[in-house]
């Protein structure tokens, strides 16, 4: 088997569900020790176990990762479990869908915070020790929202191009101290977050149909293609992509 990440300590954040869920097993099969951060206890630590089960190096630690306190936490304890990450997965983020009138400063606290904030405390506990190792490669989860806008998603939109530009940003400020930062960027994709977004879209008259989707983008992607994306830019075979927006969204960004 292919061991595209051995010896290298990963952090994922929103490694529970979804494609973080889907990055943890690949990531950890590819030999990476993987410290998986989440909100949501039971289900990540169901799946540290599970991969402990399989052989593999898997640890799971809770945290809410708009919060400073638990972010700076969950590092320690990866530093601590694992050595310090020289991989970064910063993938956990939500979603509102709701007309821009209707909005609340409270929603955009609430997404800045989870979606945006997160990246940049995240990313800044966890550099040092990347740096102090000679180097690490970091990938944030942004999306196809970052540069197509959909109705009812202006605040998300708004923090996937935040988070679209720090990946590039800390790409630039870093690569002459062998860091890389890149940033996928999905489509619909078939996760609790997926579903979410396509039922709230529904609810507001946004065409988010199956027929709609498959004149998009062909089919739902699967949490296992955003997952290996990933991957690709943590290895070395991506070793000169540094600042890239990797779209994985079978043309809906090219047509
Ligand atoms: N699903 C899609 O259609 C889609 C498309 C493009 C981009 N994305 C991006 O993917 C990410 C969502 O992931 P997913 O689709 O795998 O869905 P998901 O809902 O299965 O996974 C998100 C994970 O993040 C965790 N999480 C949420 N808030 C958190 C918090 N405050 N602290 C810690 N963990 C938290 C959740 O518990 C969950 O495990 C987001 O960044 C989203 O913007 C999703």
């Amino acid at each position: 088997m292919d061991q595209r990440l051995a010896g290298h300590s990963a952090l994922i954040s929103g490694g529970a569900t979804g494609c973080g869920g889907a990055a943890a097993r690949l990531f950890a099969a590819q030999g990476a020790r993987v410290t998986i951060v989440d909100i949501q206890e039971e289900v990540g630590a169901a799946l540290a176990t599970d991969l402990r089960g399989l052989g593999l190096q898997a640890s799971f630690v809770k945290a809410d990762v708009s919060d400073r306190a638990q972010v700076e936490a969950a590092v320690a304890y990866a530093n601590h479990t694992f050595g310090p990450p020289t991989l970064l997965f910063n993938h956990a983020g939500t979603i509102v869908v709701k007309p821009f009138l209707e909005t609340t400063d409270q929603d955009y606290d609430y997404l800045m915070d989870i979606n945006v904030r997160s990246m940049f405390m995240m990313t800044r506990a966890v550099l040092p020790g990347m740096l102090a190792a000679g180097g690490g490669r970091i990938v944030c989860t942004s999306s196809i929202s970052a540069v197509a806008a959909t109705p009812m998603e202006v605040l998300y939109n708004l923090t996937k191009g935040a988070v679209h530009m720090f990946a590039r940003a800390i790409a630039v400020e870093f690569r002459d101290r062998n860091i890389r930062c890149n940033a996928v960027c999905p489509g619909f994709i078939e996760t609790p977050h997926g579903q979410r977004e396509v039922q709230a879209l529904t609810h507001y008259g946004v065409d988010a149909s199956d027929a709609a989707i498959r004149a998009m983008q062909g089919r739902m992607c699967l949490p296992e293609e955003v997952a290996n994306a990933a991957l690709f830019l943590l290895s070395d075979e991506a070793s000169f992509v540094n600042g890239t927006h990797l779209f994985v969204d079978n043309g809906f960004t090219a047509m």
